[in-house]
């Protein structure tokens, strides 16, 4: 044990812990002691225990780290031009992922690898410690599969969305077939998750229901992109196929808001068990991007679904890593909670991941809340509540970040 690399750090002295836990706790005056990547211990600060190396928290609050379930971090060039149209009131459409892709082929691994490193640090540095990314601007086998390693080396998890966007010059059914066969072969070693985005303008519902089925029958975890510009198939389907989440659900009928929780009606809230649902995965960020309607966060949740906040990185609909603005709009504008938007920026990432829950023993961590034996992934705010998110809307709150319990801010 030594003060250089201590064993384990007492963090004492929190104004509010919000642990994100199965309880919903929240601790006053709180301690936790970090241990290697774990959480070993939390309280409060009067009984907390020794440790290696002593931090004095003067009050501020600390939450889980961000948990950032949907983003498209391998890309080159930026839309700016788009944008531009966009705000002076022309409307999007799937055909800019294009744009990005001509842009993405256009450079080296070293450096797509840069670009992708750059995003990743700009997230950590303002509070996410878990970060999903999809692939989906390579669209052909050689750039799919680039993608696919370029972001497995990055990012904690990774979804093949070769099934982003028809290649301008591309037969649909033929291009699904490569989807569903070689460029899934290419992209396998490298993925847990894969996606499709079905939309008018992108797949379509029987092209949709071909990528998911070779996807699940090559072992992979599915999503969704659906309902972004329209009532349509995809939330139907993403049950149907029991994804981990359907993102954007921004035009829902009753029958998706229906079908969404009653996915989730084996699975116990109190407890975490059971079998989980289909996440509705809100972007506030793209949303307002793109001029659409605010996902019904807060209908979904008195609906009883799931819900998760993600940030969508990404060049086209929404150029941001800031999870906290995202926190903010779902306050703000979502009509949810601050806890309740915190917990779908954490916990909810995770469920939508799957990594909600895991074991103390072997490395696959639990993250998203904290709780003994999870991963120590914590976000300390300058300011003695989660509530500060909301109330001072867009000043940069991350005063330190922990990753696996290493210190990283
Ligand atoms: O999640 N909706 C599809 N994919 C991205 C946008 C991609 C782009 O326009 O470059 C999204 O918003």
């Amino acid at each position: 044990m030594s003060a250089t690399n201590p064993t384990t750090t007492l963090i004492t002295n929190i104004g509010e812990l919000m642990t994100q836990d199965l309880e919903h706790r929240v601790l006053k005056d709180a301690a936790m002691v970090i241990e290697g990547e774990r959480i070993a211990w939390l309280g409060t600060s009067k009984d907390a225990p020794a440790a290696d190396e002593k931090i004095d928290a003067q009050g501020r609050a600390v939450l889980p780290g961000w948990v950032d379930s949907h983003s498209h971090l391998v890309f080159a060039g930026d839309r700016t031009a788009e944008f531009e149209a966009r705000m002076a009131g022309e409307s999007y459409s799937a055909g800019g992922i294009a744009v990005t892709t001509g842009a993405t082929r256009s450079v080296s691994d070293d450096e797509l690898t840069r670009l992708v490193r750059d995003r990743v640090a700009e997230a950590v540095s303002q509070g996410t410690t878990y970060l999903e990314s999809k692939t989906g601007y390579g669209l052909d086998v050689e750039n799919e599969a680039r993608s696919a390693r370029i972001a497995a080396a990055e990012v904690d998890e990774v979804t093949y969305l070769g099934a982003h966007l028809v290649p301008n010059g591309s037969d649909p059914e033929e291009y699904t077939d490569l989807v569903c066969g070689p460029m899934l072969d290419a992209v396998l070693p490298h993925v847990r998750w894969a996606d499709v985005f079905c939309e008018r303008g992108a797949f379509t519902e029987d092209q949709s229901r071909r990528v998911l089925t070779a996807a699940s029958d090559a072992g992979l975890g599915l999503r969704v992109h659906g309902n972004q510009l329209g009532e349509g198939p995809g939330v139907a389907l993403a049950v149907e196929f029991a994804a981990a989440s359907v993102d954007h659900v921004n035009y829902l009928s009753d029958k998706d808001v229906l079908a969404l929780a009653e996915s989730w009606a084996g699975w116990d809230p109190a407890t975490g068990s059971g079998t989980s649902g289909t996440v509705a995965t809100c972007l506030p960020a793209c949303d307002l991007s793109t001029r659409q309607p605010l996902a019904p966060g807060r209908a979904l949740i008195d609906a009883g679904v799931q819900i998760a906040l993600a940030a969508n990185c990404n060049p086209g609909t929404s150029y941001t890593s800031s999870m906290a603005f995202c926190v903010t709009t779902a306050v703000l504008q979502m009509r949810l909670s601050v806890h309740e938007a915190v917990r779908a920026a954490t916990y909810g990432g995770a469920l939508a991941l799957g990594r909600e829950s895991g074991n103390d023993v072997d490395g696959e961590r639990a993250v998203g809340s904290l709780v003994v034996g999870h991963r120590a992934d914590l976000h300390m705010l300058k300011a003695p509540s989660a509530t500060h998110l909301a109330y001072r809307p867009g000043i940069p709150l991350t005063h330190s970040v922990w990753r696996a319990g290493v210190r990283a801010v």
